[in-house]
């Protein structure tokens, strides 16, 4: 870690003053530290504070001439190896969630590409209003890492969520995101590999009514299955994504169509055919409650229901077997136990030409979380890759089939 370069904005928060400790103790540790102050940073500590501590010149303006003669905004924004956020106000939050760069600290982290890990510091009422989880999930979902907040006592006297971590705690972070990969591959840099080719993929959960207000779901949250629409599309593909119930945003410039239950799946998947490659991962319900009743379920004397599952069409399956079949069909497989054998299994049952397989066992965090650790399985082997964010997993695998298609299959 000694040696490594960490770009630190300091945001306006009470909890700034914590960030003169967080630069002491990343130096401590051989981290070279450079110190973006925000103007409303600079109510709370003085550049001189965090210039003595960091041991360099503190930035605070876009347009300050003598820092672009000398080190323009996208340099100071790449000559890092991690930014750090702390304190992450909802105000920086809100601007990176949305692209703004009207002052040096927003026009950083758009301009960056390096990892960003933010410290949330904010009134808790702020932290749990939904503009700001809505721009916490957004920003999760582009790859920004979190550390914290922490519940206790605020400053404006309430207590619950929004404290920033402790120093220490951010450190932990510092150090667990600088020994991952930090370059942000750029969305937009990926070459048109898919250009001209049709894809379908299918994302999120399905839901298989018991009656009209309860059903069966599972918790995938449609994160990895948008992300691989999404890189598809920014590869030039023309995509049709079929969604389950998800929270998660349709991606942009992807047909989406929105269904719940497996069979309406089905129907969407075999509408859009034909295509060049299908790509199966939705979590879709196996089971269907065989006859979901039109009024609710009454608790009755009798004790509970037998519910009556049925089996669901297998779309994945269904679609390796087509008439149409695309060239490339990739399923996965959410696996809580031997990962690589059951995805093996299910390679040769499905008669699919490639299987994504991954742990969902709770502890992973994969289910509904940022990253992912996949395993790629073909007839030619297993290739295991590190743990990623769902981004960056769907743009390496759309690279992936990409080569596949230019060989003539998997
Ligand atoms: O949505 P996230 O929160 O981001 O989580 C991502 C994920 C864990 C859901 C995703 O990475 C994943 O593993 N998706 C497949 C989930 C699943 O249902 O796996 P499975 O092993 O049960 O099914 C194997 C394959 O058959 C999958 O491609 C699945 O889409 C397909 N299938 C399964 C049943 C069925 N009736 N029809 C199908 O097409």
């Amino acid at each position: 870690m000694t040696g490594k370069r960490i770009l630190l904005i300091v945001g306006g928060g009470i909890a700034a003053y914590k960030s003169l400790d967080l630069v002491r103790r990343l130096r401590e540790r051989g981290l070279n530290v450079r110190v973006v102050l925000t103007e409303a940073g600079a109510q709370f500590v003085t550049p001189l504070s965090l210039a003595s501590l960091s041991g360099q010149e503190v930035h605070q303006e876009l347009f300050s001439l003598t820092a672009e003669a000398r080190m323009g905004h996208i340099e100071l924004s790449r000559d890092a190896d991690l930014v750090v956020i702390a304190p992450a106000t909802a105000d920086l939050l809100a601007k990176a969630a949305h692209g703004h760069a009207n002052d040096l600290a927003s026009t950083l982290l758009l301009a960056t590409d390096k990892r960003v890990l933010a410290a949330p510091s904010m009134n808790l009422r702020m932290w749990l209003h939904p503009a700001t989880q809505r721009n916490v999930a957004t920003l999760r979902g582009d790859g920004m890492i979190f550390v914290g907040p922490g519940d206790g006592a605020m400053a404006c006297g309430e207590f619950g969520p929004g404290r920033m971590s402790e120093p220490l705690e951010i450190v932990a972070a510092v150090e667990a995101a600088l020994a991952g990969d930090t370059v942000i591959p750029l969305p937009m840099a990926q070459p048109p590999v898919l250009a001209g080719l049709r894809v379908i993929v299918t994302s999120g959960p399905t839901h298989e009514p018991i009656d009209p207000v309860r059903y069966i779901a599972n918790r995938s949250s449609g994160k990895q299955g948008h992300a691989i629409a999404q890189a598809a599309a920014n590869a030039g593909a023309s995509v049709v994504l079929v969604s389950g119930p998800v929270s998660v945003p349709d991606p942009a410039g992807v047909q989406t169509v929105h269904v719940e239950t497996a069979r309406q799946m089905l129907e969407a998947v075999e509408a859009a055919l034909p295509a060049d490659i299908f790509i199966g991962a939705a979590a879709v319900a196996d089971w269907r409650v065989g006859a979901a009743l039109v009024e609710k379920l009454k608790k009755g004397a009798s004790g509970p229901p037998t519910l009556g599952l049925v089996e669901n069409p297998d779309i994945l399956a269904t679609v390796a077997s087509h008439a149409r079949r695309p060239r490339l069909v990739v399923g996965f497989a959410a696996e809580t136990e031997k990962v690589i054998d059951h995805a093996q299994a299910k390679l040769a049952r499905k008669k699919c030409d490639l299987i994504v397989a991954n742990d969902v066992s709770p502890a992973t965090g994969v289910m509904g979380g940022d990253a992912n650790t996949v395993h790629l399985v073909s007839k030619g082997g297993v290739e295991t890759w590190p743990t990623l964010p769902k981004a960056e997993v769907a743009q390496r695998l759309i690279a992936e089939l990409a080569a596949l298609m230019g060989e003539g299959g998997a």
